[in-house]
């Protein structure tokens, strides 16, 4: 057991992990041999991996502050978190809301060893983890920690940032966010960010293959792919968007680049 209760974790270094290639194009340091040699193959067929990663994280941080900020969202789930790198969602959160309440999810031991760092809340608010399956939804919807946490009578922001593409058709993608949103109240939220494929289709064929042959199951999506795990719901301005122009921040770094560097669909809507 680990010094808070969780199980130990039992760190797999003979295949490469997407929670520890990520850290690698984001310049963190929990990364193992295997996974720098996966990664190093994708940045060889797309240099521009890094920056994907970046401004993937970055519209994370203005998508939590918004609805922190503008919206009054007060509760987050966060499935697919990654390993913590500053500032991790509940930093931005709390930052705008020191009383506000986050739920973090991952099947990753690694994130798991990580928990500590992830549960350094405010005083008035909480956070907690669940390491979970975002393919068993009822494993998180269920979990104990989910309601010591959120009360899902009120508004819940949802976010699956960069992990549906993790998640192939035959793993019935949409019928699982459906549950996921289906058990939140009407005022919250879904926040997504998605690979895409649609402006350099080979180069993203190429990415997927190397994630498939490390053992990780991987499908990037069209914009119109993506659009559809929004249904029923209210997309928000500026709608399906590439990261860097969805409510772009000047202040923030990477906001010149190109539709292809960046590769990835983001959005955010509301719950009727
Ligand atoms: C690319 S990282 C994204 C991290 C963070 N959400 C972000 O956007 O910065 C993808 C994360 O999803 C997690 N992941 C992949 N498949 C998953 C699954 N089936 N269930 C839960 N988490 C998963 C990985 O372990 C990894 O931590």
């Amino acid at each position: 057991m680990t010094d808070q209760g969780f199980p130990a974790a039992d760190i797999d270094t003979s295949n490469p992990h997407p929670a520890r290639m990520y850290d690698f194009y984001l310049g963190g340091k929990d990364h193992y041999e295997v996974d720098r040699a996966a990664a190093s193959n994708v940045v060889s067929v797309f240099p521009s991996i890094k920056t994907c990663a970046q401004v993937n994280r970055l519209f994370m941080h203005r998508a939590t502050r918004w609805l922190a900020a503008e919206a009054g969202i007060r509760q987050f789930l966060d499935i697919g978190t990654g390993i913590p790198t500053e500032p991790n969602l509940h930093q931005i959160a709390q930052d705008v809301a020191p009383d506000a309440r986050i739920v973090y999810a991952d099947n990753d031991p690694i994130v798991l060893t990580h928990a500590r760092t992830l549960l350094r809340s405010t005083a008035e608010g909480r956070t907690a983890y669940i390491h979970a399956d975002v393919r068993e939804p009822e494993s998180i919807l269920t979990a104990t920690e989910l309601h010591a946490t959120l009360d899902l009578n009120r508004p819940v922001a949802l976010s699956l940032n960069a992990v549906l593409h993790f998640v192939p058709d035959e793993f019935k993608p949409y019928d699982l966010v459906a549950a996921l949103v289906d058990a939140l109240p009407s005022g919250s939220y879904l926040v997504l960010s998605h690979c895409t494929g649609d402006f350099a289709p080979e180069t993203w064929e190429k990415i997927a293959d190397v994630y498939r042959r490390g053992g990780i199951p991987a499908q990037v999506r069209s914009a119109g792919e993506i659009a559809r795990f929004f249904d029923g719901l209210e997309l928000l301005e500026p709608g399906l968007e590439v990261p860097h122009r969805w409510k772009p921040d000047p202040g923030q770094p990477l906001t010149d680049v190109t539709d292809a560097e960046a590769s990835f669909y983001t959005g955010v809507a509301r719950k009727p």
